[in-house]
């Protein structure tokens, strides 16, 4: 046959198969959730999420050895705290179950990044992400409690504050408050796109932080809307974020792909616990071989246009790369 061109030549073999590819994967990239439970000690697994750990604060220390040991270098907290009242008052504890963490890993792994999630829902006893005023998250009433809770976190000597609560004008507020509190350099991931998703299922059995009553749809984006997303990302940059944040990323990749075009900011997406979830049943049950599925829905997030992905598949993916699996 005549011709001319012939792209199976750059597929020929392993190594120009390398040469060619267009997306690559670093392990600098990835971020692991890590869970912490005031009420515990030792190590406990999470039913909801097979192979992930809640960790006491006396061995919170074990889930950074592991990361580290399989080249991952940063973490998003999530804490249990002991207690939970209407106004979320333990997530701004000075002795809090995240501001213990952070100074834990921080006292022994002062170069290991820890980012903190700023919400609310696992801190409140109606589980939603706010200051309740009557059966709605009152906005801006729910602005002043994130700016403490990011204010402690940033004291205990967090590297980055991560707000997913979803309320308009927090980067704002969280800025200006870290910045008033002497925090300049304490940078602010914001969740910027993060839909009323299914796909937390999972998380909320892990975290206790399933709303009471209702739903999150009165603050989280609809899953229908794609300009949404960019008008989400464009407030926060121009309140003065540091990453953007898709969430989930599997069934948003078209949004992530339209936001690492239109800004400049570094774009992060969380492959969140539904995800993960969904890939450990299938392969439980014999239907799908685990590791691929891992890898090639990791690399989709990367192609879509994500600079940096939060993953509870963060150390084997880790792994895959140093095995030349993928990257
Ligand atoms: C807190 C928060 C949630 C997740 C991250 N931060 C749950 C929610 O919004 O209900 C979900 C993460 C995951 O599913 O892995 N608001």
């Amino acid at each position: 046959m005549d011709l001319t061109n012939r792209p199976r030549r750059l597929r020929r073999t392993d190594c120009i198969r390398r040469l060619n590819r267009e997306t690559r994967m670093s392990v600098d990239s990835l971020i692991y959730p890590i869970f912490v439970d005031e009420t515990l000690s030792g190590v406990r697994p999470i039913e909801s999420l097979p192979g992930q750990n809640h960790y006491g604060l006396d061995s919170v220390y074990q889930a950074v050895e592991d990361c580290l040991s399989a080249g991952v270098k940063h973490c998003i907290l999530f804490g249990l705290p002991a207690r939970k009242d209407a106004c979320g008052s333990s997530a701004w504890e000075e002795r809090g179950v995240i501001q213990e963490a952070v100074r834990a890993i921080k006292a022994e792994f002062p170069d290991f990044t820890v980012i903190t999630d700023v919400c609310m829902c696992e801190y409140t006893d109606h589980g939603h992400c706010g200051i309740l005023h009557g059966h709605e998250v009152d906005n801006d009433a729910t602005l002043a409690y994130l700016a403490k809770i990011a204010v402690s976190h940033a004291r205990a000597g967090a590297d980055m504050v991560a707000p997913s609560d979803m309320m308009d004008g927090h980067v704002a507020v969280l800025r200006k408050a870290l910045d008033e509190n002497g925090f300049q350099d304490t940078a602010i991931m914001a969740y910027s796109a993060k839909y009323a998703s299914a796909f937390y299922g999972p998380f909320r059995a892990a975290a206790g932080s399933a709303p009471s009553f209702g739903d999150r749809k009165g603050y989280q984006m609809d899953p229908h809307n794609r300009k949404e997303a960019l008008r989400e990302c464009a407030l926060d940059a121009a309140e003065g974020a540091d990453i953007l944040m898709v969430k989930p990323a599997l069934s948003y990749l078209d949004v992530i792909r339209e936001c690492a075009d239109a800004f400049d900011l570094p774009l992060c997406a969380y492959s969140v616990s539904g995800e993960y979830a969904m890939i450990k049943a299938a392969a439980a049950a014999g239907l799908v071989d685990e590791r691929r599925i891992m890898c090639e829905t990791a690399l989709s997030v990367f192609r879509a246009g994500a600079n940096m992905l939060i993953t509870y598949y963060a150390q084997e993916i880790a792994n895959a790369i140093r095995m030349g699996e993928i990257g």
